[in-house]
């Protein structure tokens, strides 16, 4: 089975990004694995610390598990948005390929010493997996926000990034270059795209030269997106539209059959939905 490392590696190469999709719950994850296996696609797949909550850390591990076994998939589960060094040892001792260490709430000084923490007790559990780390203020919620939150806005600078890379030796960096985490109402009717400084983020890869993420994937310029992967950014995540086609759909799915009680038949709408969003944006990351 191929590694992460090794699917990142090739990405890289190709100037390509692997698509990072969370799922809380059976229809999203059984959805995020078709769009992938109908374009021959690696993938991963992510649960923030409320999902994970919701699915259990190890159920969502052995969700993943299934698949790869199944169908020798390279599908990968990422612990995304972990803020304790607890949590985060729950999911290396579950089998994740990758542990998102986030202390971009916190002073500069103090992300560097509770990463370096982070990575010291993830890579004990099992030094295969890749731990990734963020700088810079980025907004915390996958959902329709009033307003852009307080301090968002700020980008990473390249000496930053390199400084932090240096002091915990991270595998893989998140930065803050024009992305934000959820959508404003305008950006769910399309009439507004959140933009990305492509030249910051050509810098700060020239600057850390290991892989990065691009956070805070939904509602982005289609453009923005190719460039910013030519750029440097070999990850994308994108959440909020995909719980937007999940509610849609689970409200369609409702709407058609008032009387239906069986779930497998009301939410084959939602799967369905949330397929299409993730079909397109494979489509594009995987784009040369
Ligand atoms: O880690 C999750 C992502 O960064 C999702 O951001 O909800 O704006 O797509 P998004
Ligand atoms: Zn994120």
């Amino acid at each position: 089975m191929t590694s992460l490392r090794e699917v990142l590696n090739r990405a890289e190469a190709d100037k390509v990004a692997v698509g990072h999709f969370n799922f809380s719950d059976l229809a999203a994850f059984n959805a995020i694995v078709a769009a992938a296996r109908d374009q021959r696609l690696p993938v991963m797949v992510g649960l923030s610390e409320g999902e994970r909550e919701f699915t259990g850390v190890r159920q969502a591990a052995a969700l993943v598990k299934a698949v790869r076994d199944e169908y020798d998939y390279p599908i990968f589960l990422n612990a995304d948005h972990t803020h304790s060094i607890a949590n985060a040892e729950a999911a290396a001792k579950a089998g994740f390929d990758e542990i998102i260490f986030d202390g971009s709430a916190l002073p500069f000084e103090e992300n560097i010493a509770q990463t370096k923490k982070a990575i010291e007790a993830i890579k004990s559990i099992n030094p295969a997996i890749l731990v990734e780390a963020e700088i810079g203020w980025i907004g915390a919620s996958s959902a329709v926000l009033d307003k852009i939150p307080d301090g968002v806005g700020v980008l990473t600078t390249p000496d930053e990034a390199r400084q932090f890379v240096e002091a915990t030796l991270v595998d893989v960096l998140a930065p803050a270059v024009g992305n934000m985490h959820g959508m404003l109402a305008s950006m769910v009717h399309g009439n507004v795209r959140k933009r990305l400084n492509i030249e910051r983020i050509a810098e700060i890869k020239a600057a850390v030269r290991i892989f990065m993420t691009l956070h805070g994937g939904s509602g982005t310029n289609d453009d923005d997106f190719r460039k910013a992967i030519k750029s440097g950014m070999t990850i994308v995540h994108v959440n909020t539209e995909l719980r937007l086609a999940w509610r849609r759909g689970v409200e369609a799915g409702l709407a058609a059959a008032p009387n239906e009680v069986a779930p497998y038949k009301i939410l084959g709408a939602a799967v369905a939905a949330v397929k299409e969003v993730v079909s397109s944006r494979l489509e594009l990351f995987s784009s040369r």
